[in-house]
């Protein structure tokens, strides 16, 4: 294992090792205005939601790695403390790479990028017209975290209003995951893209106490076959199976081949039978999977 001190390291290499490893970042599309009205958008993936009441989100206009200057988002949130988050689909991304070219003050990048810009309701900075979501913020506090080169300036934005586009909701008026079609960043050029295919479901461990992996049997946990998600599906099962219903699954028909066939053959029959409750966790049926693995 590659161990690397900090302090050892330049703000370019913290900025490659760290960034390729803290992946994928969702993307803040912030528009801001200063003083004199003079507009400007700005993508940060150093951004994400910390609160849900109040509604708070952070991004970080960092002082430039390469010659310790600031950035004019930060210069504007502390001039006119609003800005709007729009956030970023892939039909969207190009441009919203282009928008963070380092133009001059003053240069308005919806116009540079070809975005829409549409009024907001509350606050002063207008909104990107073609983001799916747009959220209205005003900023509550600007936080430096150094004054050397790659410095980073936490913007504390509390969201007051956010606007949904119709075509990403689902039936019940939520955002549908697979609809939105979000991007993110990762290290260097690198973006990865929420496709239907990639999305799947983890069972949320927040409504029952998972009995733990350490509650499983040796032979379980140290399986050559069952992965660290299929351990990670176990533990989070409320109850042991009693006896009796571990029992009953001898009769199980793929069960029972496995008995049949591995009779006086302990370490085949064990094999064979995590293989079954893997390919149960595959489909979801973990309560069965469980059953198996204790047989
Ligand atoms: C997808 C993406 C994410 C970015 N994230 C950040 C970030 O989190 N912090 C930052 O300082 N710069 C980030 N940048 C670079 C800034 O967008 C760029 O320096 C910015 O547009 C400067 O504009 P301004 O001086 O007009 O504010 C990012 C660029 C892209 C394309």
């Amino acid at each position: 294992m590659l161990t690397l001190k900090t302090s050892d390291l330049s703000p370019m290499q913290l900025q490659n090792y760290l960034q390729y490893a803290i992946a994928p970042r969702p993307i803040c599309f912030a528009s801001t205005i200063d003083s004199e009205g003079n507009i400007n958008l700005s993508p940060f993936s150093f951004f994400n939601m910390f609160s849900t009441n109040p509604p708070m989100c952070i991004f970080s206009p960092a002082r430039r790695v390469r010659d310790n200057t600031t950035k004019h988002s930060l210069q504007n949130v502390l001039e006119v403390k609003e800005c709007v988050i729009n956030i970023v689909d892939y039909a969207m991304v190009q441009q919203t790479s282009l928008a963070s070219t380092e133009y001059a003050k003053g240069v308005n990048e919806f116009e540079k990028a070809g975005f829409t810009m549409l009024e907001s309701h509350l606050v002063k900075p207008p909104r990107v017209a073609e983001a799916p979501v747009q959220l209205e913020c005003v900023v509550k506090e600007v936080i430096p975290l150094g004054d050397q080169h790659g410095a980073g300036n936490l913007v504390l934005a509390e969201i007051k209003l956010i606007h949904i586009k119709e075509e990403i909701l689902d039936s019940e008026g939520k955002i549908d995951q697979a609809k939105i079609d979000l991007v993110a960043r990762l290290g260097g050029d690198w973006y990865c893209r929420v496709t239907p295919e990639s999305l799947f479901k983890v069972a949320k461990p927040l409504t029952t106490l998972g009995i733990g992996v350490d509650a499983l049997p040796v032979s379980v946990r140290n399986s050559s076959v069952l992965t660290g998600n299929d351990l990670g599906m176990l533990g989070n099962i409320e109850h042991l199976p009693t006896n009796e219903e571990i029992d009953a699954m001898r009769w199980n028909s793929n069960v029972k081949d496995i008995l049949d066939a591995t009779i006086g053959d302990e370490t085949n029959r064990e094999r064979e039978l995590h293989e079954l409750a893997h390919q149960l966790l595959t489909i979801g049926n973990v309560v069965d999977a469980l059953k198996v693995v204790l047989l």
